[in-house]
Formats: C-alpha cells, structure tokens, sequence
C-alpha cells in the first residue's frame, strides 16, 4: 500500500484534487490518502502556513498531492506553503509537462528548483542592492542526472538553456550536465536564453527535455504554457530524493471557484504524473484524457460547456473501456 499526502489547498484546489482522487481510485486500489491542512488559514492560527506535526507526518509518506492554495501578499512573514514545502521538503527538480492532448505532442521542462538567484535573500544598501546567483556542484549534479535520466526513459536528448556566454555560473553549471550526459550517452543540444525563447515560441514542441537553472525555468515555464490550450490542463511534479510533491501549475482561481466548472485535466494529469513515480499505470491515464479531450465536452475555458464533475467521469469512462 501506498501513503499519499493530500493538501487539497484553496479556491478551486478541493473541487480539482477531488476529481484526481476519483481517477486516481479508478485505475488503482494500492494507494491510500490522508489529508491535511495547510495555507493562510492555518498560518493566521499558527504563524506558519502548515504544523510541524504535520510535516513530520507528510515526511514519511511515499508521495503528495497538491491542489493549490491562495498567497495573499503583502502579509510579513507568510511564506506560501507550496514555497515552504519545497523548501523544507528539498524538492529540488521542478518537471512540467505541457500538454498538447490533440495530437500527444509535449513541452517538457526541468527546472532547477533550490538555487539559482531565488536560494538566498540578497542584500541592500544604501545606493545599491545585490542579489547572488548560486549553482553548487551537488546541486548541479543532481538536477543533470534528474533530467538526463528523464531523457532516457523519454528516449529524447536534453535541451539545456542557459547563458553561459555571460554568466560564471552557467560556465559552471554546462561542463557538469556535458559531461554526465556524455558519460550516460544522451545527447545535449545547446541554446541561450533569449534567442531560445524565440524558439519556443515559434516552434514549441521540438525541444526533448528543457533543462535550466531556477529563474530561467520559472519564466519560460510560464511562457510555454500558452501552448497549451488552458492553464488548467498542466502539470507538474516536484521531485526531492526522498519524496515527491505532485500539482496543477495553476492557483485558486477565485474568479471561479464553487461554480464547478474548474478544469480538473491539470489536477488529473498531475495525479498521473504521481501513478508513474509510485511504480503505477500513470499512462493509462494520459491515455484516457487524450481520448476524452478528442470528442468530449470540455471546461469553459477550453471552449466548452462541460462541469468539473462531468469530464472527470469522461475521462474515468475511459479509463474503464482499456
Ligand atoms: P490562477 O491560476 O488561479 O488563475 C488565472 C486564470 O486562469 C483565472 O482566470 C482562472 O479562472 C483560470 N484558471 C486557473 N486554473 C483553472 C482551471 N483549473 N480551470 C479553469 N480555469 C482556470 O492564477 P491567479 O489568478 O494569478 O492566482 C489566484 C491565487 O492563486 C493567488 O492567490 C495566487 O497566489 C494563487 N496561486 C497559487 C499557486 C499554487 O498554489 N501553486 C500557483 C499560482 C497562483
Ligand atoms: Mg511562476
């Protein structure tokens, strides 16, 4: 049996989890869930947005599943709990996968998710202000080997994006991913930064696995998922050595939460993304949802008229008729 950790978070993170829980129960009996509770609420209770009893029992768990959970800003000292449990969790590969489920084709990105210019405060004075862009030997070994092996098993070579005509750092960071890929006979095509995201614009789909330091990832993460239809269909998984954190890239959604029209696909596709890291049939359902989305009424922000609760059960139909 398997433990997952459930934080189903707020907005429309419930009414999406629910919905990857069904499917999840759909194609396997060996996982049990257990929830908790985390966010602002919790923070307004006890000054940080999850209990440390909780994390410790979140630590044993063999995976966890995430909804997504309202930051509101401008409060000293809250840190949100997507942030705090990457942190704390030391998830340090940051994969999403952007779908396009009419014709199977991918984006996949990796993005270094510990260091980078986002690792450690910077510092101010009074007529300048310094931020530091740290990439460490470990850390750069690890994410290679997290996204050289993801080539592998994809049967794809690596795309990694960087600056390293300019940047120390990414100097630093390419001899480590170059020489791992040599040494594990994947293929590394080289791009910089920003002639790159031209291309991804352009030409989004021809590039194996992304790999890219923190702030880069962040950005052009966000850019490649327009080419994905909705935001509400992308996945992502948060990969530590120890665990791994499973969500939807998108928020709350506030505008339309407790409508029932959320897209769940992203909370879905996430959930799969979970299935495959436990050893289970995650494929089965990518497969049901490229299917579903081939005829079936979809979300509104897909252009449908279709209920979160109706294209769950499509996409579990589909799962039953393998
Ligand atoms: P958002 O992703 O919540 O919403 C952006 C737009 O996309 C909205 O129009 C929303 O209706 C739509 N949308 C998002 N997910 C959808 C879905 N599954 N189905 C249909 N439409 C969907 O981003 P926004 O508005 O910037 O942030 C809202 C709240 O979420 C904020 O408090 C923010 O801090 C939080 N947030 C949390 C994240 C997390 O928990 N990992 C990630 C991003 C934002
Ligand atoms: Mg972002």
């Amino acid at each position: 049996m398997y433990r997952v950790a459930v934080i189903k978070g707020d907005g429309i993170g419930p009414e999406v989890v629910d919905s990857a829980i069904r499917v999840v129960n759909s194609v396997t009996d060996r996982i049990r869930f257990y929830e908790f509770e985390g966010g602002f609420e919790v923070f307004k209770r006890i000054g940080s947005p999850i209990s440390e009893d909780d994390l410790k029992e979140i630590r044993k768990m063999d995976a966890i599943l995430f909804g997504a959970t309202t930051t509101p800003f401008n409060v000293p000292g809250y840190r949100s709990l997507i942030v705090t449990l990457r942190k704390e969790l030391d998830l340090y590969a940051n994969l999403r996968i952007i779908p396009d489920l009419s014709n199977g084709k991918e984006i996949v990105i990796v993005r270094e998710n510990t260091e980078g210019l986002y690792a450690r405060d910077g510092i101010g004075f009074s007529d300048r202000a310094i931020d530091f862009r740290i990439i460490t030997l470990e850390g750069a070994r690890r994410i290679a080997k997290f996204a050289i092996n993801l080539a592998k098993e994809r049967n794809s070579f690596i795309t990694f994006v960087h600056k390293a005509n300019v940047l120390k750092g990414d100097r630093f960071f390419r001899e480590i991913v170059l020489e791992i890929a040599e040494r594990e006979g994947v293929e590394v095509r080289e791009a910089i930064i920003d002639s790159f995201m031209i291309k991804l614009v352009k030409n989004p789909w021809d590039h194996g696995v992304i790999l890219t330091e923190n702030m880069f990832g962040d950005i052009i993460s966000d850019l490649a998922t327009i080419h994905a239809g909705s935001i509400g269909i992308v996945p992502s998984g948060n990969y530590g050595d120890e665990i791994a954190l499973f969500e939807p890239i998108h928020g709350s959604a506030p505008d339309i939460a407790g409508k029932g029209i959320a897209n769940p696909i992203g909370a879905i596709l996430s959930a799969a993304m979970m299935l495959d890291y436990l050893g289970l049939n995650g494929k089965v359902v990518w497969e049901a949802t490229r299917r579903y989305v081939r005829y079936g009424n979809l979300t509104p922000d897909m252009g449908g008229t279709a209920t979160t609760s109706e294209v769950t059960k499509g996409i579990i139909s589909e799962i039953y008729s393998f």
